[in-house]
């Protein structure tokens, strides 16, 4: 029985993405307290502030699931030096309406991958600076900006030897930070 719920939120859409095969593959990392369930994004609307009176289901289901949740795990690519719009939307959806904010007070933990070098450190840098604004304390260290190259994964999609030490490290912190913020 898990003590521990955490709502992972992943910022592509794409089938092969390969930050959805790191979430997949981090929770795998955590100790059995801990459950993960990624929440869906993909059917939610345009954010419009016309519909904060009238949400539409798929929004009110984000909101519940976040609201049930201990600890969030946000795992997203970088586009254009920033999060993709999908995620920025799910964000804004869950923050709304105004003094309803899913997500205030519940500790996450912010990890990234790109076939770029800088392994989406700048749209976590953004990413940090949303979640601040929403209450939301973020793991500060470990820093997890990975660089998808070959080894990354095995054939399983599990995670390579060498990654593998490094992201047991980075979950060990987290799962620290959980119980240190979680109520
Ligand atoms: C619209 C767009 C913008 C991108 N911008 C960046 C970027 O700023 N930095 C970066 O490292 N990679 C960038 N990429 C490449 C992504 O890192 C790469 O497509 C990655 O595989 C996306 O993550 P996913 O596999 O989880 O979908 C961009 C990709 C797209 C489609």
């Amino acid at each position: 029985m898990s003590n521990y719920q955490i709502a992972v939120v992943v910022g592509s859409l794409r089938k092969d993405s390969f930050n959805r095969l790191l979430a997949n593959a981090i929770v795998k990392l955590a100790p059995s307290e801990f459950s993960f369930k990624q929440v869906k994004i993909d059917d939610l609307p345009l954010y419009n502030q016309d519909d904060d009176a009238n949400p539409a289901e798929s929004v009110k289901r984000l909101k519940i699931e976040i609201k049930g949740a201990q600890g969030l795990l946000f795992v997203t690519p970088e586009y254009n030096r920033s999060i993709p719009g999908v995620l920025k939307n799910a964000i804004d959806h869950a923050s709304r309406p105004y003094g309803q904010n899913a997500f205030s007070g519940k500790p996450a933990g912010v990890l990234g991958a790109s076939v770029g070098a800088i392994g989406t450190a700048l749209a976590q840098q953004h990413l940090r600076n949303v979640l601040a604004y929403l209450d939301v304390p973020t793991l500060g260290q470990p820093e997890a900006f990975i660089h998808v190259k070959d080894g990354l994964f095995d054939e399983t999609g599990n995670l390579g030897a060498d990654s593998k030490k490094f992201l047991q490290n980075w979950m060990d912190q987290y799962v620290a930070w959980v119980k240190k913020h979680a109520a």
